[in-house]
């Protein structure tokens, strides 16, 4: 497996796999891997000859340096999961060799249609604004086939789907499911910032979720989420944000279990200090 610091390194590799033949599956990260990242990796692993996987802290998406600077990082861990599972290939670049200046004081140019308008773009401005530049950056450097995204992060898989069709790249984007732990808890790099107690407290957020799925389709929206909030701020330390039911594709509220097809919860809890997101499925 190979640690590649440089942009120029890596194009000169990829341009030699492009050569070979090979395809190419690629999973962008922010590091501090856990399980959630390796099923990703996983998948690209078995669906691709070549698997790229990137490690950066982006800090264009962070908009609070506060939690920019509490982002645990653990690449040399990183690197032995990544080897262990038969990655190929790990681009972990230093900030300067991503952006100049320039790139990290002005806003990336890219129309959202409204996607970063709801939700976790509404809670922390310029967000995604942010994930778009990386990760079109990155995708232009690796050319990938395939790119993996977690189901974990909705609103972002969403928002990427809307990166690539708009700038037409050649490239499938795959959604993979929420790994949890035993728990429930969803998988996250910030629950290493948990406390014993706090894991305990934030396994209640999955469990309600879950048990409010038997009152679809009879419990109106507005009730359900009414008291799915209530039930989970019912445990000390959690204090949910936003809980949203919205139309899985085009992430606008639903006010009627009727109105679509595909329906999604979204939910984002704060537990003590640490922001906590995850989503459940309604209706498909
Ligand atoms: P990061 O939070 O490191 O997540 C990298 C990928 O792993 C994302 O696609 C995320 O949805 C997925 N993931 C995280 N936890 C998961 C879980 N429990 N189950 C399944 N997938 C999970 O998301 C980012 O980094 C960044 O925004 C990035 C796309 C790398 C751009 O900087």
């Amino acid at each position: 497996m190979k640690v590649v610091e440089q942009s120029s390194k890596l194009k000169e590799i990829i341009s030699n796999i492009k050569e070979q033949g090979k395809t190419i599956g690629f999973v962008p990260t922010m590091g501090a891997l856990h399980d959630g990242h390796l099923s990703l990796v996983e998948e690209a692993i078995r669906q691709n000859e070549y698997t790229v996987v990137s490690v950066f802290v982006n800090p264009t998406q962070f908009n609070n340096s506060e939690d920019l600077n509490n982002y645990p990082r653990t690449l040399q861990q990183d690197i032995k999961m990544l080897e262990k599972a038969g990655c190929n290939l790990i681009f972990a670049p230093s900030v300067d060799e991503i952006y100049t200046t320039h790139d990290l004081q002005k806003p990336f140019d890219f129309d959202f249609k409204g996607l970063d308008r709801v939700m976790e773009g509404k809670f922390r401005p310029n967000h995604f604004n942010g994930v778009v530049q990386i990760v079109s950056r990155l995708f232009e450097l690796v050319e990938p086939d395939r790119a993996y995204f977690g189901e974990k992060d909705f609103q972002q898989l969403a928002i990427i789907r809307l990166m690539t069709e708009t700038y037409k790249y050649p490239i499938e984007i795959v959604g993979c499911p929420i790994v949890r732990e035993k728990s429930g808890l969803a998988m996250s790099s910030r629950n290493m910032l948990l406390s014993e107690a706090d894991r305990a407290s934030a396994s209640h957020i999955y469990a309600v979720l879950s048990e409010s799925v038997q009152f679809v389709p009879t419990t109106p929206i507005e009730y359900l989420k009414e008291s799915l909030v209530a039930a989970i701020e019912q445990k000390e330390g959690l204090k949910v944000e936003y809980f949203d039911i919205v139309d899985g594709n085009t992430l606008k509220n639903i006010d009627d279990w009727s109105q679509s097809e595909y329906i999604v919860g979204c939910i984002t809890v704060f537990c003590g200090k640490i922001r906590l997101i995850d989503n459940i499925c309604y209706k498909r």
